[in-house]
């Protein structure tokens, strides 16, 4: 007989490195696909992962929440299961945890190691035709007691975070990281113009151009999204509301077009009074697409650079390319990060150059809430989840060990 207990309620941990058989998460199943609301079910009879040699068990203490989650809920635009094979899905990309069991690859983690986790399953995104984004591709991800993810998945958790803010930063920061240090190349001196300077992305661009010696001038739609900007450490803001017409839209007759562009350098010139000379800017991050990526190749400066993550308002492009090559300027892709620009970002974070912005944190039960919220485009900034941990604001394995002894939470 195995001496495995069954199960450990949430809210409790077991002994240190002790793998209980079955756990408590929150499963996706495809007779659920739907709204967060539906398709986040907590189950309490999940099977404990298996690992492989080059694996790591996480007892996870808390979880980011991220749009990759309520995707696979939905089972739109691509059913994630049939990618991975399993016939239920656990949501999941960010998460902080305690090491519970190490694989026999595995040489620079053990047991009790406090981490955090970034979500490239496999190598340099781009290079192998393997890789994966953890969580969402693959099944094993955060809303659950214990997650599985790959020994290059780990790094350190910063000490001074909580479970709930160390959570909260991996997918968005080290992407923004990868844009501007590893692709857009920043350099001190470097006037960067970041569309979404307070969204999720924005608020570690705007902190990342500032560590690195940079400008950061964050284009923002409110005066509350511009003070958290200029508390980052952007140079300056710019309300996009005080500009009409500032978003290309395909299919514009000739004369909305012509009072488009007249907008786009009235924006240019903004850009000049702040700068306080005729220039542009030396990198724009871009990531709404459409709307503002025309903006964008036209306000870069002479061999300045665009680089792109995404695409919020459409993929489908149009810019006039004269603007490009006249002025030799560069158009970047990018795409999250690989384990080596992960850990250069966390050490930032480690050392307290690069803080979390953690809007609101949720209880474990109510994790469909948070997802079903952002469904709704009622959340801003980022969030995560409390999952081992019972109470908000714990930041170790024995300072959480006393609170659940003592009574803490559920
Ligand atoms: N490839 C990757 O690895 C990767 C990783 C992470 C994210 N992404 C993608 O990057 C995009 C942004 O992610 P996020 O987490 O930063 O999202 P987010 O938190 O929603 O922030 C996006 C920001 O964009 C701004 N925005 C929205 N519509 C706009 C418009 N029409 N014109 C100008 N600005 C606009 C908004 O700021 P204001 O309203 O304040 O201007 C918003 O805060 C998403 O499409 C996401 O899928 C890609």
């Amino acid at each position: 007989m195995s001496d495995r207990p069954k199960h450990v309620p949430v809210g409790k941990l077991p002994e240190l490195g002790v793998v209980p058989e079955t756990m408590s998460a929150y499963v996706i199943r495809p007779e659920r696909f739907g709204e967060p609301k539906k398709s986040f079910v907590r189950e309490d009879d999940v099977p404990v992962w298996d690992i492989g040699p080059d694996e790591v068990l996480v007892q996870v203490m808390a979880a980011g929440v991220n749009y990759n989650g309520i995707w696979a809920g939905l089972g739109k635009p691509v059913n994630v299961l049939k990618g991975h094979g399993l016939d239920y899905h656990i949501a999941g990309s960010d998460a902080s945890g305690v090491v519970w069991k190490v694989g026999e690859l595995v040489r620079n983690w053990k047991v009790g190691d406090e981490v955090v986790l970034h979500c490239n399953h496999l190598l340099e995104p781009g290079v192998s035709d393997l890789q994966t984004i953890w969580g969402y591709e693959t099944p094993d991800g955060s809303f659950a007691q214990f997650c599985r993810v790959q020994g290059q998945q780990l790094l350190p958790k910063p000490k001074h975070l909580s479970w709930e803010e160390a959570a909260s930063y991996g997918l968005t920061y080290f992407t923004a990281h990868r844009m501007l240090v590893d692709r857009a190349r920043v350099e001190p001196g470097n006037d960067v113009l970041i569309w979404g300077g307070a969204g999720g992305l924005g608020v570690f661009a705007t902190q990342l151009v500032a560590v690195m010696g940079g400008r950061a001038i964050s284009v923002v739609s409110s005066e509350e999204k511009a003070q958290l900007a200029k508390d980052l450490g952007a140079f300056a803001t710019i309300n996009r509301k005080d500009f009409h017409n500032i978003a290309y839209k395909p299919g514009m007759t000739p004369e909305e077009e012509k009072a488009w562009f007249a907008e786009v350098k009235n924006f240019g010139k903004k850009i000049w009074d702040i700068l306080g000379e005729k220039k542009g800017v030396e990198i724009v991050f871009e990531h709404v697409g459409q709307q503002t990526f025309p903006t964008s190749v036209f306000l870069a400066e002479k061999y300045g650079k665009v680089v792109i993550c995404g695409a919020t308002t459409g993929y489908d492009l149009n810019f006039d390319v004269r603007h490009l090559w006249m002025r030799q300027k560069q158009i970047i892709g990018s795409h999250f990060a690989d384990a080596d620009s992960a850990r250069r970002a966390n050490r930032l974070v480690q050392q307290g150059k690069i803080r979390p912005v953690m809007t609101r944190f949720f209880t474990w039960d109510e994790i469909p809430t948070a997802h079903q919220l952002m469904y709704e485009n009622k959340i801003h900034g980022t969030v995560s989840c409390l999952v081992g941990a019972p109470v908000p604001g714990l930041k170790n394995y024995e300072e959480t060990v006393r609170a659940i002894n003592a009574g803490a939470g559920r």
